[in-house]
Parts: structure tokens; C-alpha cells; sequence
């Protein structure tokens, strides 16, 4: 009998700050429970980060940080290809590719652009404009059928996917049209001191996301400080912003869903349910802790780890951009 094929799963993450607590639960936990039922690439998007100005040593600590955190996390080096994007050059040649392939009216319209462009007023360069014709080229690289993510990058997708068509329209069928896979919970985990924006390791505000690393006293502050409302039951309706967002990271994290939150919590405070959801939160991640710190006193494993996985994706990659490229009509180099 035949053996079905493995689905192909991507995914990738910026390295522009210490992961979230809404990277973990959007997008890392779901890779993590895929990894033995599918085919999975998972990647540090440092060429995504240039897109805002970065400091060149600090990009380059935190992309092994990254590295280390997505290994921390419990992703398995042997069971998933794991590189640092800029290692694989085919991304920013079919990156290139795609962008022209890629038009201007769809572009304007991402959400992404119209807000990082806002942030940085003085910085709107063509990258971050061209921002999803490279996450298109990460995707369609490998082929991938699923892409786990946040909520937040359902509109790349839908932008990966209609390039993708548009491509196969002209050439025949070259790439895989990809799907988004959004977990069940945790798929848009907002901020603590807004939660009508989404929780962001770039915000200024330190109070306003939980870091993976963050210490566990630190942890339980944070929740403790969360913006809520003037109510007093935890339950989850319209208006209640901040009990909702502390909900759904306790239902994510603990398994119970919203009416056996709102039972458990009958009678008691808001005061008493943060407490809880910051203590289930240092729970979940405290495993993590640990693997990062005994990471940081494996140098050369964690380097190995990401040599044997920029080859083997350079390899994968090298693939479909050669399809790509004779498909377009560039002239291959004489051999
Ligand atoms: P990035 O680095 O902003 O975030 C990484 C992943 O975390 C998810 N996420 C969240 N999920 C729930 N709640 C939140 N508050 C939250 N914040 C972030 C994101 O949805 C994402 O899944 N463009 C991507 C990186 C990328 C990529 C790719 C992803 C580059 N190429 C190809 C998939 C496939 C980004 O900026 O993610």
C-alpha cells in the first residue's frame, strides 16, 4: 500500500525582540504540536526585520537568540528544518521575483504597511512596502501546504495565495497555494495595557507584553497591573476587552473553556483570577526557562543546528526557484 505524504508546514518568526507570550500561544505552540504529524520548516525572518531600522549587532544577537528560543521551545532540530532565513539566499531571489509579480494597489492595502509605516514615519522604505512578496517567496519555497500563524498574518496569506495563482496562471502549476492554520485559542493574544491592539514585542510599553523570558515574579506583576474593566465578573462578553484577553490566554494555557473559567471564578475578584492566569502563565513557560538557559551553554550544538538547517533548506529551496527561474526565462549559468 502506498504511504500517504507528510502536509508541508511553514512558518517563520521575526527576530526583533524576546518572543511573546501571543508568539508562543499564536503561532510557536501550534508548531510545536505539529511537528511529529507533518513535514515542517520553521525560521528566523531576519531579512523581514531590515524592514525597520535595526541595530546590526543587536539584530545579529537576537537572531541567535531567536534560534535558541524556537529550539528552547521544544521544536525539535531532527524532526523539523530549521534555519535562519538569510542564510538561504533563494528567499530574497524569489523575493525579488514575486515582487514582480506583485502590484501596487494590493500592497497599499495591508494592514501591516498603513500601520508600521505610521510608526515610522521617517522610514517608509520599499521593503516594508514589498514585505509580503517575501513572505510569499518564504512560503511557496517549500512548497508548503499548511502555515501556522496568528490572526495578525491572515492578510499576507491571502496576499501569498493570490500571487500564487497569479504565477500559476501564466506558467502552469508551479507553486502550492498554501493554507492558514490558526489554533483554536490564542490566535490573537492582545496587548495587557490595550487590549484592543495586538500584544507586540515591539511596544514600547514593558507592561504591556509578557517576553517568554520574562522572570516569573515579573510575570505575575504584569498580569496583576492588566487594564480591565469596572465589572466584576470574569466572564467573556462584548466590552469586556481586558477579561476577554485574560481568558482566552487562561483557556489557552490551562485547557478550560470560558464557562468553567467563569465558574471557577464565581464570587472571586478580578484581582484573584489575574493572579491565577500569571501564575498558570509562569507554568507553561518555566520549562522553556530552563531550556533556554542550558541552551546558552551550547554554543557550538545550537551553530550545528542551524548549518545542517540552512543546507538542507538551501537544497529544498534551490528546487523550486530553479523551476521558477526557467519557468520566467532566465538564462541558467553555463556549467
Ligand atoms: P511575527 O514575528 O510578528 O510573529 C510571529 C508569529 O507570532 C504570531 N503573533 C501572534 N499571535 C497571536 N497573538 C499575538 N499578539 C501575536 N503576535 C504575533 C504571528 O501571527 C506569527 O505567526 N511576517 C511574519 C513572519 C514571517 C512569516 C513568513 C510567517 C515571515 N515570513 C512566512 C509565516 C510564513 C511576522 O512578522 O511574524
Amino acid at each position: 500500500m502506498e504511504t500517504e505524504k507528510k502536509k508541508s508546514i511553514l512558518s517563520g518568526i521575526q527576530p526583533t525582540g524576546v518572543f511573546t507570550l501571543g508568539n508562543y500561544l499564536g503561532a510557536i505552540r501550534n508548531w510545536k504540536s505539529m511537528q511529529d504529524e507533518f513535514d515542517c520548516a520553521y525560521f528566523v525572518a531576519d531579512l523581514h526585520s531590515l524592514t525597520v531600522r535595526q541595530d546590526p549587532a543587536d539584530l545579529k544577537k537576537r537572531s541567535l537568540d531567536a534560534y535558541r528560543m524556537l529550539l528552547a521551545s521544544g521544536l525539535d532540530p531532527e524532526k523539523n528544518l530549521m534555519f535562519i532565513q538569510s542564510h538561504v539566499p533563494a528567499h530574497a531571489e524569489l523575493g525579488w521575483i514575486l515582487s514582480c509579480y506583485s502590484l501596487f494597489g494590493e500592497l497599499s492595502r495591508m494592514t501591516q504597511f498603513k500601520d508600521k509605516s505610521a510608526k515610522h514615519e521617517d522610514n517608509i522604505n520599499a521593503g516594508l512596502f514589498d514585505y509580503p512578496a517575501l513572505m510569499a517567496a518564504d512560503i511557496l519555497l517549500y512548497q508548503a501546504d499548511l502555515v501556522p500563524v496568528g490572526a495578525d498574518q491572515t492578510q499576507h496569506l491571502e496576499f501569498t495565495r493570490d500571487v500564487a495563482n497569479r504565477f500559476n496562471g501564466l506558467y502552469g502549476d508551479v507553486f502550492k497555494i498554501p493554507e492558514g492554520y490558526y489554533g483554536k485559542t490564542g490566535a490573537r493574544v492582545m496587548s495587557l495595557q490595550d487590549p484592543t491592539k495586538k500584544m507586540s514585542k515591539s511596544d514600547t510599553n514593558q507592561n504591556a507584553f509578557i517576553s517568554i523570558l520574562d522572570d516569573p515574579k515579573v510575570i505575575v506583576n504584569k498580569f496583576k497591573r492588566a487594564v480591565t474593566d469596572s465589572e466584576t465578573e470574569v466572564a467573556f462578553r462584548e466590552g469586556k476587552d481586558g477579561i476577554n484577553n485574560l481568558m482566552g490566554i487562561y483557556s489557552a494555557v490551562t485547557g478550560k473553556s470560558m464557562d468553567e473559567i467563569t465558574q471557577e471564578f464565581a464570587g472571586k475578584g478580578y484581582g484573584d483570577f489575574k493572579i491565577a492566569v500569571g501564575e498558570a502563565v509562569v507554568e507553561e513557560l518555566r520549562p522553556i526557562q530552563e531550556e533556554y538557559a542550558r541552551l546558552l551553554t551550547e554554543k557550538d550544538y545550537v551553530e550545528a543546528c542551524y548549518k545542517k538547517g540552512a543546507e538542507t533548506a538551501a537544497y529544498v529551496a534551490g528546487k523550486t526557484l530553479s523551476k521558477v527561474k526557467k519557468k520566467v526565462g532566465l538564462l541558467p549559468p553555463a556549467k
